[in-house]
């Protein structure tokens, strides 16, 4: 199963975990694989503290960061002061929100914790721009055991390539359509991710059956690629590896993992999912996200309801709420970016067990394969 992006990486199996929990990256990077810690949520002092934690338990394999790098954002959030942010939200906007929550029934936070969360959310909501991105690199740059940094959202600006090339970070981006490879190509990136609609998350339109095959064509050998969404069986990597990648990137499945940090209502909810309950929205950044849909992210969908704020406005003001509703433990009203694989998952399990499963029924299916080129 070792292709050679992870002979360049120095792991045993090509299943990369995006997660924006430490533990789960430390788990998947010692069953063999490659975590990557999801970093656009954080601030770099809380970077720096998870990275320090990861760099403590994970012997010394390496693992990756990934960041948000938009071409597209509000220039002015991006100037903005962590408290000017929060202030940018227009009242209308914010009396919206209210009101759903109002009318739900939904106490507001106790005064000290909602102050806490706002704050929080502000300073994470604040690296999902270039310069934003370009902090948190710099406290990763600071942990040698870093060997891969992806950026999502759009290619990485050649400041950050060559900064990154000069450390000898292996560069990754992520696309969902082949003309973004291309791009992504011409910037200098090492690994293109082909994230097919199925994924959580902000994602496009073109299914990874498809997608995948066409950014292997478009890379013609020169990039690696790694398939991403809707990949949770093992069976699913042999596809994509059949298809050409150098392996698979997934997110969702570890959302239910023993590990993950999501509370044990949020976990049910997610249990509970069906995969036609992941659906596209953009309540909860101002852009297209894969999530799990409930009342609170339909309600901006109807008519009268007010347009979707520009990153990073949209999130601030959607996390605030989702705050609200997970420590109401409503979960009629929660959402939260999983994807269509979620419907494929009922239990909690450790990662290490998904990850022996996933080398389990890699092998059937190869067998499978096998067998049908002796008949
Ligand atoms: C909860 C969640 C948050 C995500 N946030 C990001 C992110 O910040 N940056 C990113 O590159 N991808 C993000 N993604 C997308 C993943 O990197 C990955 O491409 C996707 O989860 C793969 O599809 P899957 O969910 O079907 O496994 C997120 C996915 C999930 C489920």
């Amino acid at each position: 199963m070792q292709t050679p992006l992870c002979r360049r990486l120095g792991c045993e199996l090509p299943i990369f975990a995006f997660s924006h929990c430490r533990d789960v990256v430390v788990a998947v990077t010692k069953a063999g694989g490659f975590g990557v810690l999801g970093a656009a949520t954080f601030s770099p002092q809380q970077l720096e503290a998870e990275l320090r934690w990861i760099d403590d338990h994970v012997d010394g394999r390496p693992y990756g960061v990934d960041v948000i790098i938009p071409t597209a954002y509000d220039k002015q959030a991006e100037e903005a002061s962590a408290e000017d942010l929060a202030a940018m939200i227009p009242s209308e906007h914010r009396a919206f929100m209210d009101r759903l929550l109002a009318d739900a029934k939904v106490p507001p936070l106790p005064d000290g914790e909602r102050e806490r969360i706002t704050r929080e959310i502000v300073e994470g909501r604040g690296s999902m721009t270039p310069d934003g991105a370009r902090r948190l690199l710099a406290v990763a740059l600071e942990h040698p055991q870093v060997k891969m940094v992806v950026s999502a959202l759009g290619s990485p600006p050649p400041d950050v390539i060559a900064l990154l090339r000069e450390r000898g970070i292996v560069i990754g981006a992520m696309c969902g359509k082949a003309e973004h490879a291309a791009r992504h190509m011409q910037a200098g990136v090492d690994v293109i991710v082909a994230q097919g609609t199925e994924a959580g998350g902000h994602t496009g339109e073109i299914a990874t059956m498809v997608l995948v095959p066409q950014v292997v064509e478009a890379c013609a050998g020169k990039v690696a690629v790694l398939a991403a969404g809707g990949i949770a069986r093992g069976s699913q990597i042999a596809a994509c590896l059949a298809l050409g990648a150098q392996g698979v990137w997934c997110g969702t499945v570890w959302l239910c993992t023993r590990e993950s940090e999501l509370d044990p209502f949020e976990k049910e909810v997610l249990f509970e999912a069906r995969t036609e309950d992941a659906v596209r929205r953009k309540a909860r950044t101002g852009k297209t996200v894969r999530m799990i849909r409930s009342q609170l992210s339909e309600a901006w969908e109807q008519p009268g309801a007010p347009a979707y704020l520009p990153t990073p406005l949209q999130g601030i003001l959607y996390n605030e709420a989702h705050a609200r509703v997970v420590k109401a433990r409503r979960k009629e009203l929660y959402s939260f970016p999983a994807g269509q694989v979620v419907g494929m998952i009922r239990e909690e399990s450790s990662v290490k067990d998904v990850m022996l499963r996933m080398q389990m029924e890699y092998l059937e299916a190869v067998e499978r394969l096998q067998a049908l080129t002796q008949e």
